[in-house]
């Protein structure tokens, strides 16, 4: 089949049909297709659209294009999940939730990303506690599944290859923002991943990349159907992204608060009611408790008595970590941290969030290009939720830079970032909406 008729098909706004779909795939995969068509399609897509049905063959074919993983000659006993986030600033959860819901009796195996764009990843985040092995041989990621019941680690690279390389065309093209295929991106690789239930936190926000509860509800509502068609139990949660999540944003700093926190060190209200709420949604797809209200009180329970703390420790540990976390993560710390002071009296109104997170990019802590060196010690920490009373010449955060110069602009960027208004505004609800497969 030729790739010049199924451009043209999509081109004109045709669908394709599975076998169109599958000669793409194998095109990608084996490179018999240029990047230029590979690139023509995407557009296509993009412009076009794709139906219910050739999200789902897209989504299938770019799943079969490597390994898919099967626990099931593990013999764990317990459902194996994972959680995904469409991306935010000072999103942490995943270090939270991976090492709960294994106390609370499931595997989790998660597969997480570097950064991209203006948001944190996982991987990155993780990058910081020293020894800790991203990619480690199967045996080492088998031994932290039966120690710690999860582990967070980066993608193999025989994990739905032929997305590999169909988004680096889309990051250099301009045709990351499609519906069908950030669908099919996401879900191939978790259903490669061989799980048995996937809760996805679709953010919406100024920090997000869907910036309206709309286009986050467009997108949730896609990858639930297009999950559930391909078998993979799922649900989505519309979530807030007006604001960083918790009090931290940068990388080092990042793992310190979901510690603190996992820990009972830290408070962090946002951050543990998000953590909570997927969680329990998660023990619930995963069949471990039939009501809401029950994985609720499980998952808090777990957070409570130090369950889910330990479990973090045990999966740090087993992946080369430091070999109590808890007690002594033996973070890098930057040379240069300050407070960043309130220039008037009021409350804190609004938040520019994709405005810090470039701030956090802008002292060195995330990337400008793919693949680019990042400093894992800078970022800000105490950042003071919205909706805060706040005075003059009092902490709004504090920032952690390489050098002073870089402390002072990453300043006045937070500062610039945040209306600091007159009157209490009320703040956005953190979950705005679920949605489940019908
Ligand atoms: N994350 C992915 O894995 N793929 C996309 O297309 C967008 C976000």
């Amino acid at each position: 089949m030729r790739a010049q008729e199924i451009i043209r098909a999509k081109r004109e706004g045709h669908a394709l049909d599975n076998a169109q779909i599958d000669a793409f795939v194998r095109g990608l995969s084996a490179r018999t297709w240029s990047e230029g068509q590979v690139a023509a399609l995407a557009m296509a897509i993009c412009l076009n659209g794709m139906t219910r049905d050739e999200t789902v063959a897209l989504t299938r074919a770019m799943t079969a294009s490597g390994e898919v993983l099967d626990w099931s000659r593990e013999r764990f006993h317990r459902p194996v999940l994972d959680k995904h986030s469409s991306g935010g600033v000072g999103d942490k959860v995943s270090l939270l939730l991976a090492p709960l819901v294994a106390a609370c009796g499931a595997v989790v195996p998660m597969i997480s990303g570097r950064g991209l764009g203006h948001t944190g990843g996982t991987l990155d985040k993780l990058s910081a506690l020293p020894g800790y092995r991203l990619t480690p041989p199967r045996r080492t990621l088998l031994r932290a599944l039966r120690e710690a019941g999860c582990a967070i680690v980066g993608p193999s690279a025989r994990i739905a290859p032929a997305d590999r390389r169909l988004y680096a065309i889309r990051d250099a093209t301009g045709t990351v923002e499609s519906l069908p295929l950030i669908t099919a991106s996401i879900l191939s690789k978790k259903l490669a991943a061989g799980l048995q239930g996937l809760v996805v936190d679709v953010k919406a926000g100024n920090g997000a990349f869907c910036a309206s509860v709309a286009e986050a509800r467009e997108l949730a509502t896609s990858l639930v159907a297009v999950a559930r068609a391909a078998g993979l139990a799922t649900t989505a949660v519309v979530t807030d992204m007006n604001q960083v999540l918790g009090h931290a944003a940068g990388n080092a700093l990042e793992v310190r608060e979901a510690i603190d926190v996992l820990s009972g060190r830290a408070q962090s209200p946002r951050l543990t009611e998000l953590t909570l709420e997927l969680s329990a949604r998660l023990l619930q797809l995963g069949g471990l408790h039939a009501d809401l209200q029950t994985a609720r009180s499980h998952a808090q329970r777990a957070l409570d008595s130090g369950a889910a703390a330990e479990r973090l420790a045990r999966m740090v540990a087993a992946l080369g970590g430091p070999r109590d976390v808890l007690a002594d993560a033996a973070l890098p710390a930057a040379p240069c941290v300050r407070d960043i002071v309130c220039p008037r009296d009021g409350v804190l109104a609004a938040m520019n969030t994709r405005a810090v997170g470039l701030a956090v990019i802008g002292l060195g802590g995330g990337r400008n290009v793919a693949g680019a060196h990042i400093d894992v010690r800078v970022g800000f920490d105490r950042i003071v939720p919205l909706g805060s009373a706040v005075q003059r010449g009092e902490p709004l955060a504090r920032v952690h830079a390489a050098s002073a110069a870089d402390a002072e602009q990453a300043s006045a960027a937070f500062c610039a970032a945040l209306q600091v208004g007159d009157r209490p505004v009320p703040t956005a609800p953190l979950v705005y909406e679920v949605v489940a497969a019908a």
